[in-house]
């Protein structure tokens, strides 16, 4: 009885896991890598800047850099792309993998509380 109850526990948490393996994952992964930040630095400068300025300060697109962006917000918006009037972002859901995009979150979150430009 005991052990069948225990195989019950583990099964269901198993079952959690596996609900939990999907995009969080990756999220989690590269927020908590130091490296990251560097690296979504590079893809900012190649793929951003010249819309967002280098270092997230602003041109046609908006400034990022001291904003309190929701990290879920940015992702979406980096997939998705975003219309604001005329203003029009593209989606970048097909050209950058997810990791990618995780990547450019990390780095635009470092440039948020206080600290200037990333340059
Ligand atoms: C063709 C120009 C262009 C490019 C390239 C571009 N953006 Fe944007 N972005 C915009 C515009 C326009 C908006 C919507 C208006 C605004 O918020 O400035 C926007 C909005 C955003 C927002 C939401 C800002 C807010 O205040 O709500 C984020 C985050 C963002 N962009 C990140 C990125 C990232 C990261 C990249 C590179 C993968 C990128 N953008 C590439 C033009 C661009």
């Amino acid at each position: 009885m005991r052990i069948a109850a225990c195989l019950l526990m583990g099964l269901a948490f198993a079952a959690a896991l596996q609900a939990s393996a999907l995009p969080e994952d990756v999220k989690t992964a590269v927020l908590s890598n130091p490296v990251s930040v560097h690296k979504g630095k590079q893809e900012f400068g190649r793929t951003c800047a010249m819309c967002h300025g280098s270092g997230g300060t602003g041109g046609v697109g908006k400034r990022l850099a001291d904003r309190h962006l929701q990290p879920d917000y940015v992702f979406q918006t980096i997939s998705n792309g975003l219309r604001r009037g005329a203003s029009f972002m593209p989606s970048f859901g097909q050209k950058l993998s997810e990791q990618v995009r995780w990547e450019l979150v990390a780095y635009i979150m470092s440039l948020g509380s206080g600290r200037q430009g990333g340059n």
